[in-house]
């Protein structure tokens, strides 16, 4: 059974307006997602800013509210923004946010901020924490003693830790990564992907991988979903992806990876040369008329494409 199932996900914003502040219009954040993840797996989202990608992720967690749609977990409905029944998968599922700058807060010692979801959820004396505490730094490659010190006196990709401790200390089994490295320099980033699999092994977690940087999709997720305005354009595992992209958008996201790998290079230019081809037809072939996406066909048993047609 799949750990996660999203079902034609909607997320709709109002949008307010005039002297009265009515609801003038909404924004379709997210605009008919489905994806399924299996236990230990990662799911990789990806696409341009704006496609919705942290809003699928904000409404799997609760932090957003659905529109419409259907979110199971180990095939149970997590429900509407109904607190109490999501309350009883908020230990189960946990985020780690893009800039560890901001999500922790800056006042808060190391201690007080690892052990928070530990205080919400568990009662334990305070020697008790600070032992767990403790252990989950370590367990993140921290030392022990760093329980004291605040969030300032840790560079980027400590404080990434910090926050991968804090999302791990209940055990959960699904983890919502948006963006966790992106805000890192490039040679500590490297650093934090690779414990975030050693971590995902040795806990068998199961990763919600929220990216736009494909080199580093392709490094974290078994199967990718690329986004554009809300919806999914491409869906399949990361070899039907990166070697035999269909959407337009897709070959385009593809094309724009720098040529880093020689062997490449060839395949890439490629691409470009197709996409030039197909790009005077592409709105038509790709897209409606208002620039949508059609819905996802099968091209076989884990690959989805949104063509007009099979094939
Ligand atoms: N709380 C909100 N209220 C209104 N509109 C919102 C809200 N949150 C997101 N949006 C809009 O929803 C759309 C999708 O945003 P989202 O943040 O999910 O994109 P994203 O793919 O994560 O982009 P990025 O790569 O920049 O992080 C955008 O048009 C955004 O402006
Ligand atoms: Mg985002």
């Amino acid at each position: 059974m799949a750990l996660l199932e999203v079902r034609d996900l909607k997320v709709y914003f109002p949008v307010y307006g005039g002297v009265f502040r009515r609801v003038i219009d909404r924004v379709k954040a997210v605009d008919g997602v489905s994806l399924s993840i299996e236990p230990g797996q990662t799911y990789g989202l990806v696409g341009e800013s704006g496609s919705g990608k942290t809003t699928t992720g904000r409404a799997i967690i609760g932090l957003n509210p659905v529109t419409a749609g259907q979110i199971l977990f180990q095939g149970e409905d997590i429900g509407k923004g109904m607190r109490r029944s999501r309350s009883k998968f908020r230990r189960d599922i946990q985020m780690i946010f893009q800039d560890p700058y901001s999500s922790l807060n800056p006042k808060k010692r190391v201690l007080d901020i690892v052990a928070e979801p530990l205080r919400n959820f568990e009662r334990l004396s305070a020697g008790e924490e600070k032992r767990r505490v403790q252990e989950l730094l370590t367990q993140v490659g921290l030392s022990a003693e760093t329980i004291h010190k605040y969030p300032h006196e840790f560079s980027g990709g400590q404080r990434q830790r910090i926050g991968i401790a804090r999302a791990i200390a209940l055990k959960p089994k699904l983890i919502i990564a948006d963006e966790p490295v992106s805000s890192l320099d490039v040679s500590v980033q490297a650093q934090v992907l690779n414990f975030m699999q050693d971590i995902q092994k040795e806990l068998n977690l199961t990763y919600l991988f929220i990216s736009h940087d494909l080199g580093i999709i392709r490094h974290m997720c078994d199967y990718i979903g690329i986004m554009y305005k809300g919806r999914h354009v491409e869906q399949g595992t990361t070899r039907d992806i990166f070697e035999n992209p269909q959407h337009i958008y897709t070959k385009r996201l593809l094309a724009a990876i720098p040529d880093l790998d020689p062997r490449q290079r060839e395949k890439r230019q490629r691409l470009r040369q197709t996409i030039r081809l197909e790009y005077e037809e592409a709105y038509s072939r790709y897209f409606d008329q208002e620039g949508l996406a059609y819905d996802l066909k099968p091209l076989s048993t884990t690959h989805f494409a949104a063509l007009p047609e099979r094939g």
